[in-house]
């Protein structure tokens, strides 16, 4: 007995006095987030009604089209992807025979080949994609019904058919993000759509909502353009920035940390609307492009900006690069330099690393494990993947329980590397039908795994008008619970 004593005060006395053990590491901040997703940065899903009153608004940047001449009965398609002449004989549409427009206002259209370059007739009248940059030969004019193009362009019988150029046009596929909408209402209209959106879509009692129902910070989005607030490169709007602003105030109210996330980056990291960019391309990262200086201005002008701001506990470099899209020695030499610019603002906030989507995160455990307070961000959905499809309630929940549990913990247990985080997860699913009890232990499942995070976690989205996106919803219908009442009456 006497031995079992001597040891527990040896201990008692002794591990105050190792300094590796004290002081150094911080507490875990154990983050329980939301994103203020489609609120500094569009996203058409998350708020359809923005895009309402655009003209011509099934026609915005990025949209993908597929042009069947009426008189030939055959797709346009342009040889070889790229650089060479437009022909009229594809008796089937495929994505080789696909256009994406460049919008220049409500009727007039430019339009991009696979390999970038843009249709256009040269001076021998011939239709061709090969101009890099697209000019007045570029332009073409859609009008008539919906279902119809008259493509008129300086020439005549540009299409190789002295037929009236009329084509059937479809529409495959849309981008709704943030230069879509701007672009889309133009220069007059633009600004006070984005400011009423700004001013009405997330407000000061959404800071109460979140720090009432048990949150303690939020992650926001935003888009590059915003380090040029007030006065962005066109066809942006300023005014976001102020709104950011106002966001650490509310924030710093109820007591809520906030993590800046620069999910647009000059040129698009990822090509989806929300990475940002007119038509899906991505350029972020292409040598001589200056697109990663340009970002981590960015991200120096951000953090300068709200380093003394008590609340702020992260700045995330980038949201979402794409592994096909994005090498692996760009984005490390990025996060870097991207570190090193947050680091000339403050030491303590730290600084969050995005896994690639389709990437493997284990190279970014090593390199981050030389900085000090740096965290990894991994984003987990049951959605997307065909593997996902028509599996069961329990068999997402199992996996949850046991697949996902597994792959956080093996990002977790790094000793001495970054902490981790779940940026982004919802309680959605491809379960069809699903009850309200089914998605409940969804939520749950993902709480209880996700909780194991050391940063912590962040749900996808605040407010969204698919119900199951939005965690105000959730929480308002009962379906996600943070605050547990059943612990109160222990003591
Ligand atoms: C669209 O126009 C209607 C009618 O003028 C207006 O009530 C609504 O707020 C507008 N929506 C947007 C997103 O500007
Ligand atoms: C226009 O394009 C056609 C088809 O590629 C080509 O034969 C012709 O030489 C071009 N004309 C000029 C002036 O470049
Ligand atoms: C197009 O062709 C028509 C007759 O075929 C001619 O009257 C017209 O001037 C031509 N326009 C241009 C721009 O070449
Ligand atoms: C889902 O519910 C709707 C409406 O009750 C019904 O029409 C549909 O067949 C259901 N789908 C499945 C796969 O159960």
């Amino acid at each position: 007995m006497g031995s079992m004593r001597a040891i527990v005060f040896f201990f008692f006395f002794i591990s105050p006095l190792n300094p590796i053990s004290t002081a150094t590491v911080p507490p875990l901040p154990r983050i329980k987030a939301v994103n203020l997703g489609g609120w500094l940065l569009t996203e058409g899903w998350i708020k359809p009604s923005l895009f309402n009153n655009i003209t011509n608004n099934d026609l915005l940047d990025g949209t993908q089209v597929q042009l069947k001449s009426a008189s030939v009965g055959k797709y346009l398609s342009v040889k070889n992807g790229g650089g060479e002449v437009i022909l009229a004989n594809r008796d089937s549409a495929s994505s080789s025979k696909t256009f994406i427009l460049w919008r220049v206002d409500s009727t007039h259209f430019q339009f991009r080949v696979f390999l970038k370059q843009f249709v256009g007739v040269n001076a021998s009248s011939s239709a061709v994609a090969v101009a890099t940059m697209p000019g007045l030969s570029e332009t073409f004019e859609i009008a008539k019904s919906e279902n119809s193009v008259t493509a008129d362009s300086d020439g005549n019988g540009s299409w190789g058919n002295d037929d009236p150029s009329v084509f059937l046009m479809k529409t495959i596929g849309t981008m709704r993000g943030e230069y879509q909408l701007t672009n889309g209402y133009g220069p007059i209209k633009a600004p006070a759509v984005m400011r009423k959106h700004w001013r009405t879509f997330i407000v000061e009692e959404d800071f109460m909502f979140m720090n009432d129902n048990g949150l303690n910070a939020v992650r926001i989005p935003v888009g590059w353009w915003i380090a040029s607030d007030p006065t962005p490169p066109a066809p942006y709007v300023g005014g976001s920035l102020a709104a950011l602003d106002n966001a650490f105030t509310w924030a710093e109210k109820y007591g809520l940390k906030v993590i800046i996330d620069l999910h647009a980056a000059p040129g698009s990291q990822n090509g989806d609307e929300h990475g940002g960019g007119r038509d899906g391309s991505v350029e972020w990262g292409v040598a001589g492009s200056g697109n990663v200086e340009k970002t981590v201005a960015v991200i120096e002008f951000l953090t300068r900006r709200y380093a003394a701001r008590p609340n702020l506990i992260a700045v995330e470099l980038i949201n979402q690069p794409k592994a096909e899209m994005v090498d692996f020695d760009t984005l490390k030499s990025y996060y870097q330099a991207g570190y090193d610019a947050v680091r000339r603002h403050t030491s303590t906030a730290y600084v969050i690393f995005s896994t690639r989507l389709h990437g493997d995160a284990g190279g970014f455990i090593s390199f981050a494990s030389g900085l000090d307070r740096t965290v990894l961000d991994i984003h987990y959905y049951n959605l997307y993947l065909s593997k996902f499809d028509g599996w069961t309630a329990q068999q997402n929940i199992d996996y949850v329980n046991n697949q996902r549990a597994n792959e956080l913990a093996s990002i977790t247990n790094s000793n001495g590397g970054p902490l981790s985080f779940v940026g982004e997860w919802v309680a959605e699913w491809k379960v069809v039908n699903a009850s309200e009890e089914e998605y409940r232990r969804f939520g749950e499942a993902q709480l209880n795994v996700f909780g194991r995070a050391s940063f912590g976690w962040a749900y996808w989205t605040y407010k969204n008008v698919d119900n199951h996106w939005s965690l105000k919803w959730m929480i308002t219908n009962g379906y996600i619970s943070l605050v547990k009442t059943s612990n109160i009456a222990v003591c």
